[in-house]
């Protein structure tokens, strides 16, 4: 009998996406077809794209992914949309202790939802949306880290913050 696959959640901030999550998407759904990239409204931490502009950003990199918001836990969202398991992309020891914490402090809460890491690939495993925002505002060029829509997307962006 065959398995139905089972529902993943890929959940971050993507402020912007990034070359890295592109790259993780990519290789997360040939293990999970059904993957869900799920934007968190988080209003402790500021963001500079709306979550419109994140899903807008996401769906242009990614245009066959389904993408979702949510807000309050993690763990909550995953559960009510029947999911099983929580994908996040690993990229050097430093992410290692706030993903330990968050993975163990989520499984103490809902044992049954699984968190799998994915090694970041190596040409992508430095780069992050906030150096990438820092470049940026600091009129540094970012095409290396993500892509054309997105350069176009922050050079936008920072040009009404300024
Ligand atoms: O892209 P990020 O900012 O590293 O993603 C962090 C995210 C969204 C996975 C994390 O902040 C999160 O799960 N937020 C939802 C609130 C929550 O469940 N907090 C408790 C985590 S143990």
């Amino acid at each position: 009998m065959k398995q139905k696959p089972l529902l993943a959640v890929y959940p971050g901030s993507f402020d912007p996406i990034t070359y890295g999550h592109i790259d993780i998407i990519q290789r997360a759904v040939r293990v999970f077809p059904d993957l869900i990239v799920a934007i968190v409204g988080n209003p402790q931490k500021k963001t500079l794209f709306s979550y419109e502009e994140r899903i807008e950003m996401i769906k242009n990199a990614c245009p066959s992914v389904r993408i979702e918001t949510f807000s309050g836990l993690l763990v909550d969202y995953v559960e009510s949309i029947g999911a099983g398991v929580v994908i996040r992309g690993l990229r050097a020891i430093s992410d290692f202790e706030y993903e330990f914490q968050m993975a163990l402090s989520n499984a103490k809460m809902k044992p049954d939802i699984e968190t799998l890491f994915m090694m970041s690939s190596e040409q992508y495993s430095y780069v992050s949306s906030r150096l990438i925002k820092e470049i940026a505002m600091l009129g540094g060029d970012v095409s290396e880290f993500v892509p054309e829509y997105v350069v176009k997307k922050l050079s936008e962006k920072l040009r009404l913050c300024n």
